[in-house]
């Protein structure tokens, strides 16, 4: 291992430390405007460096976090998949949420899914939470999906984002949970 962190491999991906070599793909895929469909904004170079800035810290400072994710077969950077704690005052805070967020040519098949699985077992066989979640906004289909792939179930109450404005398109969230025992059943 080059920085001494942890290293996560899937059948065709590698979940990482971020490197410097990251920040530039990182930088084109926040900068494409239907990765960031479902976000307030495509995010400026240095906006995208500060984020990739805070998973690098949150990864050197616990060993886990938005992990850099790498196809083994190329070596390619391809986005972040992993474990995150929000910082936003969530109505179901403190939490531990599954993240993704790939470049264009990596979607449509299932590397967002094989990555989550890995964050998964990750966060409940090494960390031992108790559950995981994910929320997007309502229209993210691509992501409700990749939730639903791995047995998460949508809670009966969405939420407004904290974060945007009341009355922005993208304020209604949905949430996902998945419970230890539900993915321990799954996982059987
Ligand atoms: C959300 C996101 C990661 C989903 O990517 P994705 O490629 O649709 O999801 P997966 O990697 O699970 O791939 C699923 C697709 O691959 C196909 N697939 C092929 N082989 C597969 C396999 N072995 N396993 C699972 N799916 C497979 C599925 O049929 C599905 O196809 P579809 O494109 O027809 O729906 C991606 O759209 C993204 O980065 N979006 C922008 C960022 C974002 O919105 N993040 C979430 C914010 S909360």
């Amino acid at each position: 291992m080059d920085d001494g962190s942890l290293r996560i491999e899937t059948p065709r991906l590698r979940l990482r430390q971020w490197r410097d070599a990251d920040y530039a793909p990182f930088a084109a895929l926040n900068a494409d405007a239907e990765v960031m469909r479902y976000f307030p904004a495509p995010l400026t170079r240095a906006e995208s460096d500060a984020m990739a800035d805070r998973c690098r810290a949150l990864i050197a400072g616990r060993g886990w976090g938005p992990w850099a994710v790498e196809r083994k077969l190329d070596g390619v950077f391809v986005g972040f998949v992993g474990l995150h704690e929000p910082a936003a005052a969530l109505p179901f805070s403190p939490c531990v949420e599954v993240a993704w967020r790939l470049a264009r040519d990596a979607w449509g098949s299932g590397l967002a899914t094989e990555a989550a699985r890995a964050a998964l077992a990750y966060g409940f066989g090494t960390l031992g939470l108790d559950e995981i979640v994910s929320f997007t906004t309502l229209d993210n289909r691509r992501s409700r999906a990749v939730m639903e792939r791995l047995g998460m179930r949508e809670d009966a109450l969405g939420f407004e984002h904290p974060a945007l404005p009341p009355g922005h398109p993208l304020r209604s969230h949905c949430l996902y949970r998945l419970p230890r025992a539900t993915w321990r059943a799954g996982a059987a």
